[in-house]
């Protein structure tokens, strides 16, 4: 049962696929709206009720007890205050006393306090009051999640071998630096499927550019590596870069597809390639201009792109530059010491300043909109404008497509990496809580930087980072320049490593076979505990364990220096411990808390009472995975749907898809 309710002049932001009446309404059901002051939804929360949703958020599963702010932000400190990062997921449900989800969609900054300011008091409220709300009542948390999923359509399907393993590395910058990559892999027997090409690919940061001198034949090297088994994955950033001669720019000015300053000049922002514009995604015409660009490298072979730099990200503007220097320039040498501290701070508020997001314009249907009025649907309209060109120039293919920053609506277009963690333990954990968030939100094919993208990783922190990353969709190891090598062959006993990439690649058909059913039946790859066990008082309280599919529980071992981990079986379950070489051992545990060892070259699972699964042989890459005859690992007697298709068309619903196999 969804309910939607229309305030002021709301922004048609494209989230939700279903087409429903509208109603007005100041005291619903559940909850009340104030309009006094912008706009403010209050709800006064039962002692036990449970929050969840917002998709890629910090902290817990739970939400309750802090305060949460949808403002898509390029913040690469993920630290347990922040509260916004890269993506604005406006979709919660509140479990207990009463059941229901509430959905705001609202395309500029909005504020969750979920019982931060008073305990007891879930207030939502935004500068004005111009959004659409759904509310959307269920008998569970996970029925209305599934319901909400339907309200905004099937989640994006990657090709197959965007379930392989890939390496990342920002700094990659040659063709021997790729080729250097693709050989540590292959020399040491481990699986690889993709090398994700960073900034440095291009020439000078343009996008939809290829250096020529570091790549003389970009088209025969990327044939090449096809050759070994691995597909190149280019990085597209959002700012164009001003140059005179550069094609994009100069169509884009001549067009007038850049974002415009109210004098109707083009909108300067520093990024990577220094002065940059902004392609107008929000605009139609734009969009479409935008993402036939892509088109320069599927030519060449290219069949996948991450999307970055979308929130999108300024580290100056022109105007705040200015600002700056004329700031410094009041002060003589001999008076810097008596620089005050605020005028000092305008250096480090250069970066994605509030101001630059309020002095440009997108072009919507002819009306021009202040940028912070859309702010969060810059990065889903990027990846839009790529994933609608692609259903024009390769229309029954997949394409691998993820984003930095989202929005709900884009999970049809494309998948999402978490953005610039650290190698830190605390964000292992942290990203076993998101998945399950963002599964609610719509988005399935979803992954962290493995390893970590900022600092230094260690062995063990990437081992057993990596043993998370076999079970998600998105399975990539990324480090950022400066950093400590974190590749797999980097490190001492390179069959550890080997062993846990192919643990990912031994369980592909399975997982592969559970992110396609989800995706189809707009249901979650990852659960909650409580979504499966809404009787189980143990199992609403578990946050560092996760359903997967309808078959597996996994329970990552995250802190340092740890032999094992204590895990709650809310039933009866088997023990898997994969370990290398293709060995595995099993054991049946009672329903309770045990303690479980895990050794550092170890990948736990768990499968449900009365379930099995297919296990394979591991392969170098997706396409060589043989799975004519899978074992089947699990409780005798049980059966399972296997599902499989070539993971490269669209002809998804045939039901020779499907594969009944037995234990
Ligand atoms: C951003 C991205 C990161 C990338 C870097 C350089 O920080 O989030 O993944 O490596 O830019 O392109």
């Amino acid at each position: 049962m969804v309910r939607k309710y229309v305030y002021g002049e709301p922004f048609e932001t494209d989230a939700v696929v279903q087409k429903i009446e509208t109603e007005q309404g100041m005291e619903l059901e559940v909850g009340r709206v104030s309009l006094e002051k912008g706009f403010t939804f209050s709800y006064q929360m039962a002692d036990e009720d449970i929050v969840y949703g917002l998709g890629e958020s910090n902290r817990g599963l739970n939400k309750r007890g802090y305060c949460y702010i949808s403002n898509c932000t390029d913040d690469p400190n993920h630290t347990e205050d922040k509260r916004s990062l890269y993506g604005a997921h406006n979709f919660i449900v509140i479990s207990g006393k009463k059941n229901f989800g509430l959905f705001f969609d609202y395309p500029a900054k909005i504020t969750f306090d979920i019982g931060y300011t008073r305990s007891e008091l879930l207030e939502v409220s935004s500068e004005t009051a111009d959004l659409y709300l759904y509310v959307i009542g269920g008998e569970s948390a996970y029925d209305i999640v599934k319901q909400f999923r339907k309200l905004i359509g099937r989640s994006y399907i990657p090709p197959k071998f965007a379930f392989g393993f890939g390496q990342s590395r920002w700094g990659y910058k040659t063709k021997e630096d790729f080729q250097k990559v693709a050989e540590g892999y292959r020399k040491n027997d481990i699986p690889i499927d993709m090398i994700y090409m960073d900034i440095d690919y291009m020439q000078d940061y343009k996008d939809f550019t290829v250096n020529e001198e570091n790549f003389p034949d970009f088209t025969a090297f990327v044939r090449e590596m096809r050759q070994q088994g691995i597909h190149l994955i280019p990085i597209i950033d959002a700012g164009v870069k001003v140059e005179k001669g550069y094609s994009v720019y100069e169509e884009g000015v001549e067009k007038g597809y850049f974002c415009k300053r109210e004098n109707g000049s083009e909108f300067v922002a520093a990024v990577w390639p220094g002065d940059t514009h902004f392609p107008d995604v929000l605009n139609k015409e734009a969009r479409k201009w935008f993402g036939g660009k892509y088109d320069f490298l599927i030519a060449q072979g290219i069949e996948g792109f991450w999307n970055d730099m979308n929130e999108p990200a300024i580290f100056y503007s022109r105007e705040g530059m200015d600002e700056l220097l004329a700031t410094l320039q009041k002060y003589t040498k001999e008076e810097v010491d008596r620089i005050p501290l605020e005028e000092l701070e305008k250096v480090t508020g250069l970066a994605n300043s509030p101001k630059d997001y309020r002095s440009f314009y997108h072009c919507v249907d002819g009306k021009r909109i202040r940028h912070d009025k859309v702010h969060n649907l810059y990065g889903y309209n990027m990846t839009r404008a790529a994933g609608e060109a692609f259903d024009e120039l390769v229309p029954n293919k997949r394409l691998l497509l993820f984003s930095r920053s989202s929005y709900i609506g884009m999970h049809r277009y494309g998948g999402i990496w978490t953005g610039d963690n650290k190698s830190w333990w605390s964000h292992l954990l942290l990203n076993l809580k998101m998945m399950p968030s963002l599964n609610m939100c719509g988005f399935l094919y979803t992954g962290a930087d493995l390893g970590g993208f900022g600092a230094d990783a260690t062995r063990d922190l990437v081992l057993r980072w990596m043993a998370l990353g076999v079970f998600t969709p998105l399975m990539r190891n990324h480090a950022a320049l400066g950093t400590r090598e974190q590749e797999a062959y980097q490190f001492e006993k390179v069959e550890d490593f080997r062993g846990i990439i192919e643990t990912r690649y031994r369980l592909l058909p399975y997982l592969y076979s559970e992110y396609m059913k989800a995706a189809l039946r707009d249901d979650m790859y990852f659960k909650p505990l409580a979504f499966v066990y809404p009787e189980d008082s143990f199992a609403a309280d578990v946050e560092d364990q996760v359903m997967l599919g309808n078959e597996v529980m996994i329970a990552p071992v995250y802190t340092q220096n740890a032999k094992g981990r204590y895990v709650y079986l809310p039933e009866r379950m088997m023990l898997v411990k994969f370990s290398k070489n293709g060995e595995y051992t099993k054991q049946v545990l009672e329903r309770g808390h045990h303690f479980v060892e895990v050794a550092l070259d170890e990948v736990p699972m768990f499968i449900r009472e009365g379930s099995c699964i297919p296990l394979v042989k591991a392969a170098r890459c997706v396409e060589e995975l043989d799975t004519t005859r899978p074992e089947m690992i699990g409780f005798e007697g049980a059966e399972y749907m296997l599902y499989e298709d070539d993971g490269i068309t669209k002809e998804y619903e045939k039901e020779e898809h499907y594969r009944k196999l037995k234990k």
